[in-house]
């Protein structure tokens, strides 16, 4: 079973110290993509695919499909073997930093209604640049993680944000490790 998987995948990384999200991270993850139904998803920073797991077998029932990034190879190697154990076919993963890429424009999907960013803290600002365009225009929500742990990092994320003048919320999560919200950027 899936929930058996995520388990055994969390019991793992956690012991191999690979970062993944916060099991209260994963609660508020669930909740957005239950509450907004999106059908295009995209991840940045998927490691070895816990996250991408939660999000793409949540909205597989609804025809959802999930794309996401992981700059590291072994990683990526790491996560399409999980691909395989967990059944999830509704996923395309791309073993790029998305920032630098010259392929990444001709890969990223478009209307975009869900976005999880969960990579490097210093470049949250860049990666909202990079996908600002492929949001889709009538319904989108930008989930980033650990905005409070690595505040000093932000810099990039808060002048993207001035810049567009747009508003967020964050709401907390494991002790230090909260998310912000964006909601139609
Ligand atoms: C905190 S881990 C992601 C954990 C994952 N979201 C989970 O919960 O299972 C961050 C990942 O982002 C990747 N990353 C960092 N910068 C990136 C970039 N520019 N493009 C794509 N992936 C990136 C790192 O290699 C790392 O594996």
């Amino acid at each position: 079973m899936l929930s058996e998987f995520l388990t055994q995948l969390r019991a793992s990384c956690t012991a191999r110290r690979i970062p993944l999200i916060s099991p209260e991270s994963e609660v508020i993850l669930r909740k957005y993509l239950e509450e907004y139904q999106p059908k295009t998803c995209l991840e940045i920073g998927s490691a070895v695919w816990y996250s991408s797991i939660v999000i793409a077998s949540t909205i597989q029932k609804r025809g959802g499909h999930l794309t996401t990034f992981e700059v590291a190879y072994p990683a990526y190697l790491e996560a399409q073997r999980n691909m395989t154990s967990a059944k999830c076919r509704n996923i395309t993963l791309y073993p790029f930093d998305i920032t630098k890429s010259e392929t990444i424009d001709n890969v990223l999907p478009l209307n975009c209604d869900f976005v999880f960013i969960d990579a490097q803290k210093s470049q949250y600002g860049n990666y909202l640049e990079k996908i600002h365009n492929n949001l889709s225009s009538e319904n989108n929500i930008i989930l980033l993680d650990d905005v409070v742990k690595y505040q000093t990092k932000l810099d990039t994320l808060y002048k993207f944000l001035e810049k567009n003048q747009i508003n967020y919320n964050i709401l907390p999560s494991e002790e230090g490790d909260w998310i912000m919200v964006l909601k139609n950027i």
